[in-house]
């Protein structure tokens, strides 16, 4: 498998990164439009090959997408990232023409590449994604319920203090502060619903605390977060390679899913070789659907921005 990252920025870097360390992929391209900035991340990390037990190649181009030719997989994290204070809705206007060029130029290079868009606001630049493109909906995939969804898995250990394998929980809706939707009501430790642990006022601050996870860490870090971000786009390319048919919370082209249309929100997805292989309609209870059109609502104002 190949796999391209576009921008070898933090969020990129750690992507190629755990890509690396995961060893599934023959060949991992970071690209980057800053003189020498990928082949520098590159050549670092293949410096840790011997070092962390990978076979992968890393290889960093400035702005030369032929490097990327024949990528099976291409992941979007170009654009700027927030600032404190600032919403993912708030970097529009600057990344939806850097996400445009980067998606086409992408397939130019790689016919049959599948997309994974990071870029914020990620459900709006996936839209717009789909639309610039026209590549059929299994072949675009927002990461953000991911990556939502292992904060509400952090959130929820803490407050249940155990391991977070011991959780199995879902974020759906938009990747936004506002418009996520973690499903309390049915996440679960090792089979038993966590509402049976904690406190209407405690699952209350787990869900909040989920909500603002990344401006949570944007305020401390002074920009956007890169680790979990970089490990939750690893998972969705390895479900790739080795066409695993997880399950996996993504903003997913919708026509009539969840009554939903004309929309690329988060929602469960089965993700193998194909891309999106399947979206799960899955059943929700009246105040879950209400939150969920509510932030269909709020992803549609920011697409009419486009
Ligand atoms: C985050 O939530 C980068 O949007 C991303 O950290």
């Amino acid at each position: 498998m190949k796999v391209t990252v576009v921008g070898a920025g933090a969020v990129g870097a750690s992507c190629a990164e755990y890509i690396a360390i995961k060893d599934f992929a023959d060949e991992i391209v970071l690209i980057d439009i800053k003189e020498g900035f990928a082949e520098g991340k590159a050549m670092d990390l293949m410096q840790t090959a011997s070092l962390n037990g990978f076979d992968s190649t890393i290889v960093g181009t400035t702005n030369d997408y032929t490097k990327t030719a024949g990528s099976d997989v291409a992941v979007i994290t170009s654009g700027i990232p927030r600032k404190p204070g600032m919403t993912r809705e708030e970097l529009i206007g600057i990344n939806a023409g850097i996400v445009k060029d980067v998606a086409e130029k992408l397939i130019a290079a790689s016919p049959n590449v599948i997309i994974i868009v990071v870029s914020n606001p990620m459900d709006t630049m996936a839209y717009l994604a789909h639309k610039a493109t026209g590549l059929p909906k299994n072949r675009i995939i927002g990461m953000g319920g991911a990556l939502d969804s292992a904060r509400f898995k952090y959130r929820l250990a803490e407050a249940l203090e155990c391991a977070q394998s011991d959780i199995s929980a879902m974020v759906i809706g938009g990747h936004s502060d506002t418009g996520m939707v973690p499903l309390i009501d049915k996440a679960v430790r090792n089979s038993v619903p966590v509402t049976e642990f904690l406190s209407e006022e405690k699952q209350a601050e787990v869900v909040e605390a989920t909500k603002v996870g990344g401006a949570t860490l944007t305020k401390l870090l002074g920009t956007s977060a890169w680790y979990a971000p970089g490990a939750a786009v690893s998972e969705l390319v390895r479900a790739i390679a080795l066409d695993s048919q997880k399950m996996f919370p993504c903003s997913a082209l919708l026509e009539g899913e969840y009554g939903l249309s004309d929309i690329s929100i988060g929602v469960p997805c089965i993700i193998g070789k194909n891309g999106i292989e399947k979206i799960v309609e899955i059943e929700l209870s009246d105040a879950e659907k209400e939150k969920l059109t509510a932030s269909a609502e709020g992803v549609s104002k920011v697409n009419d921005l486009l």
